[in-house]
């Protein structure tokens, strides 16, 4: 009989029938990428950090990442109808307890127990996801967050509070386009109950200049790192801005873009903290704001960083290129990408189970509760890190038995050699196998 529970780190934890993490995922628990002296993802999050100095700010950066669901998603104001608790997007240990999918999920944990001002939390995050160059089920954030206490300001005066430490910010000269969207009157008010306008205006200034100082010392490192690999870099001026986002434990909210490479690029989430939360988190004085940000995403851009599978690569054509820049953020100089290896598509069509054939236990793909996820998963669990891409390349309804087939299109890759057509066709072997014994599904 299968296995009632699990040991992760110190603790063991039951499993019931909403376990859904491979092994693979929980292997990689003890990676911690972004502790790891000299990897990519550690120099950002030390870059990031060093906007937010002690003793107002404290960083955190040891959380274990099984959580409880209270923890990742009611603490924070999720409905209990939410996408995001679903177990296509999240992996659960069980009904109670899963690997947090945001760095979010300490948020009030810390707010209950932290003395200074501000803090920041670094961690590993997991959610069921896309297989592409900037898609992994694993990933690091840095959550943020900056408090005044209405107990220790002078005269309880926030406003005034929150100026003065404006003031004390240094400046940027970066031009931002839409600085201050407007905000939605429902969907992201003010919190007008608790906080007046003033404070809320206050609080999101001090928040904004604070990130845009981020953004700012990550390019003008990314550039420093350009012009050290190539003396006759141009850069093209930075084009960021503002733009009005909804989370369910912060408002007002926003997003942080980027123009990068033709695209506007969101980089980070953001707001002013619900004063519930606080209330909950027994701080009912204090009133501020928090963000989170993704580190792989800030990683690729400073170091030209081409696929995210790269991170938890343990090649030393990798990880040499970055050896001693935690100790000489100054030095930094952009990742040269070693030879590419060549690609192989496979493809694999499949009918899904009509809807009315019983399901039999398991994840069965009938047309209305098959989720591409776990395909990526399947796959992912077959090929690991030589799958580079998954997605769907044709649909097809048959016009008269109304059952539908899905092609997708695997593409195998290597970032460490060349792989044999033989070894390619095994694993794409394994996965139509596999497809069709966790998922029910028909090959065509
Ligand atoms: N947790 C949010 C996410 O993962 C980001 C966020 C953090 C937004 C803090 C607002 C405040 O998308």
């Amino acid at each position: 009989s299968p296995p009632k529970s699990i040991k992760l780190g110190e603790k063991r934890y039951a499993i019931d029938e909403w376990f859904n993490a491979p092994s693979t995922i929980t292997a990689s628990i003890a990676r911690k990428l972004h502790t790891e002296k000299d990897h990519p993802i550690s120099i950002t999050r030390s870059i990031i950090e060093s906007r937010f100095p002690s003793p107002t700010y404290k960083h955190y950066s040891s959380f274990f990442p099984v959580v409880s669901t209270h923890q990742n998603f009611d603490s924070l104001g999720f409905p209990a109808d939410h996408p995001g608790r679903s177990k296509t997007d999240t992996y659960y240990m069980n009904k109670d307890t899963v690997l947090r999918t945001h760095t979010s999920a300490h948020q009030a944990d810390v707010f209950r127990s932290n003395e200074s001002a501000g803090w920041t939390i670094s961690a590993d995050v997991y959610r069921r996801d896309a297989i592409d160059r900037t898609h992994y089920p694993i990933f690091h954030q840095m959550e943020g967050a900056r408090m005044w206490d209405r107990k220790k300001v002078p005269g309880g005066n926030i406003v005034q509070a929150v100026w003065e430490d404006i003031a004390n910010l240094p400046t940027h000269s970066m031009i931002v386009e839409d600085p201050n969207p407007p905000t939605h009157p429902e969907r992201n008010p003010l919190q007008t109950g608790q906080h007046s306008k003033e404070e809320a205006e206050a609080i999101a200034a001090h928040l904004k200049r604070s990130l845009e100082l981020v953004v700012v010392e990550i390019f003008s490192r990314a550039k420093a790192a350009a012009i050290a690999s190539n003396p006759d870099y141009v850069d093209e001026p930075l084009r960021v801005r503002w733009i009005e986002a909804y989370f369910p434990f912060t408002s007002p909210s926003w997003e942080l873009e980027i123009f990068w490479q033709g695209d506007w690029l969101e980089v980070l989430g953001c707001g002013v903290v619900k004063q519930e939360i606080l209330e909950k988190a027994g701080v009912p004085s204090q009133l501020g704001w928090a963000f989170g940000i993704g580190l792989e995403r800030i990683a690729m851009l400073l170091f030209e960083i081409p696929d995210i599978r790269l991170f938890w690569s343990k090649d030393e054509r990798f990880l040499s290129q970055f050896k001693g820049l935690s100790d000489n953020l100054e030095g930094l100089k952009r990742f040269v990408p070693f030879s590419k290896y060549p690609t192989c598509y496979k493809d694999v069509s499949f009918w899904l189970r009509s809807s009315s054939s019983s399901a039999g236990g398991g994840i069965r793909a009938n047309a209305q509760d098959f989720h591409e996820n776990d395909v990526m998963e399947i796959v992912r669990d077959v090929a690991g890190d030589i799958a580079e891409d998954v997605a769907q390349v044709d649909e097809f309804t048959h016009p008269k038995t109304g059952r539908k087939s899905l092609c997708y299109r695997i593409n195998y890759r290597s970032l460490e050699r060349t792989l044999t057509n033989a070894e390619t066709n095994e694993y794409h072997e394994k996965v139509q196998r596999e497809l069709v014994k966790k998922l029910g599904v028909e090959l065509r």
